[in-house]
């Protein structure tokens, strides 16, 4: 059995007293938090394990994604200056359309590693409709924490090539579903991805729902109400609004994920809260695509469940939390005010909430004796950060001024795979080099298929 105590400078726990603890050490046993010690009552001389200090570093539980394409890292910046249906029809579907396994790999791999080294831990993932095992594999490989599961998508008018039959969504979710739930002791768990509306028939999305009854702590994730012609349309086929239709077909629940919920009627919030769905908020994706801005603060103050995700790196252009955080408060202050989005509100949707959204909160999420040692340690004593950082300022420096850069430990399951903030297993000019060439012959594949 391994011990290690770890000693921060101060410890933001993101636990529900909210408490920020100075002179405290975390206790690590395998792969778990065991202890918190208060230093002026714990002998330390005592203590026979591996003692490790970080003096000026912020202790605070690794981040939370809901919503990720890690199959379109690739991409980034091929897609820009485009709202969503010309964005998925001219880039991003004959884009993932051409992906083959070691396109796959390489942009996967490009995700992981961005997501790790800016403090993300555990995050969701969409997949694309081929080759879903090469991102499991990946998964398992990096350490990190997922829930993924294929793109499912039985129609597609935008871009017909790129997509799939029914039966065979069907088939392949399950056997990745068996594969994969709960692989490497639950750190993988599959999330079944129907895409949205527009590329799901009432068939697929229905039987998704009920296949999720055969594997425990899955979630139905998918996007919703993101762009205005996007809920056009699918008024036009199925004559109801985007929301409504998920719950005329019993789609909506806790265990359901939905991404955006920009553009939602007062009843279909009213559906949003009696289902106990979740809502994923992607506040750089909906203002880079032009999508809108979502009503956050109504679902918060409803008790809507809120989480952040960056979703997909040709739509952000980035995949650290730090922006999203930082934008899901500012774009809500000229229109609620300044005092909306309180900083530490921020930082608890991207921490516990995020954790709360997935059905992870006893695993991830805080810094709390039972839960998984899934640690980011920031230096916020740099220049550009509050000179300040004690107590509530800690928040305003981690939402406000610093960013991925200031990212420099991160371990997941006790294990670190982020130190002074290079990751371990991932070679930054490999991932750069492999990526390069990869996408040079994906879109030469592109060109040919079109
Ligand atoms: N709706 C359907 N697919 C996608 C996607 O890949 N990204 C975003 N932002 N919205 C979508
Ligand atoms: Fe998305």
């Amino acid at each position: 059995m391994s011990k290690k105590i770890i000693i921060p400078k101060r410890i933001v726990t993101a636990n529900n007293q909210r408490e920020i603890l100075i002179n405290h050490a975390v206790e690590i046993t395998d792969k778990r938090i065991t202890a918190i010690l208060d230093l002026k009552e714990f002998d330390l001389s005592k203590y026979d394990g591996d003692i490790q200090e970080f003096p000026a570093l912020t202790l605070i539980p690794g981040f939370v994604q809901t919503h990720i394409h890690l199959c379109q890292t690739l991409f980034r910046g091929l897609a820009d200056e485009l709202e969503l249906l010309d964005w998925l029809q001219q880039r991003i579907f004959p884009y993932e359309n051409s992906h083959n396994q070691s396109s796959l790999k390489a942009s996967a791999r490009l995700g992981i590693h961005e997501l790790l080294t800016s403090g993300t831990t555990t995050f969701m993932d969409m997949g694309t409709i081929n080759y879903e095992e090469v991102i499991f594999e990946e998964l398992l490989n990096s350490g990190i924490k997922a829930i993924a599961g294929k793109t499912m998508m039985d129609i597609n008018d935008l871009y017909p090539e790129f997509v799939e039959t029914t039966k065979d969504s069907l088939k392949r979710s399950y056997e990745l579903a068996e594969e994969f739930h709960n692989s490497d002791n639950g750190r993988i768990k599959y999330g079944f991805a129907p895409r949205f509306v527009l590329s799901c028939t009432e068939e697929l999305l229905k039987e998704t729902k009920s296949m999720m009854q055969d594997f425990d702590g899955s979630i139905f994730h998918t996007h919703s109400s993101e762009n205005k012609k996007e809920i056009e349309a699918v008024k036009r086929m199925h004559n109801k609004e985007n929301i409504e239709y998920f719950e005329s077909i019993d789609v909506l629940s806790d265990q359901t994920v939905l991404a955006h919920c920009i553009h939602v009627s007062d009843s279909e919030m009213a559906l949003l809260k009696s289902s106990g769905t979740r809502v994923s908020h992607c506040p750089s994706s909906n203002l880079k695509l032009g999508s809108g801005i979502a009503d956050i603060p109504r679902y918060m103050r409803e008790g809507i469940s809120v989480s952040l995700g960056a979703d997909g790196a040709p739509c952000n252009n980035n995949l650290d939390v730090f922006t999203e955080m930082r934008l899901a408060s500012l774009i809500q202050k000229p229109v609620y005010g300044p005092t909306v989005m309180k900083a530490e509100e921020v930082f608890r949707l991207a921490t516990i909430e995020g954790a709360k959204a997935l059905h992870l909160e006893n695993e991830v999420g805080s810094v709390e004796i039972g839960k998984y040692a899934d640690l980011v340690m920031l230096n916020l004593d740099i220049p550009t950060s509050n000179l300040l950082t004690e107590d509530e300022q800690v928040y305003s420096s981690i939402v406000y001024s610093v960013g991925k850069s200031s990212v420099k430990e991160v371990m997941v399951n006790g294990k670190w795979l982020v130190r002074d903030g290079e990751s371990i297993d991932y070679d930054k000019d490999e991932l750069y080099s492999t990526g390069k060439s990869e996408l040079e012959k994906l879109i030469e594949r592109a060109k040919v298929n079109s």
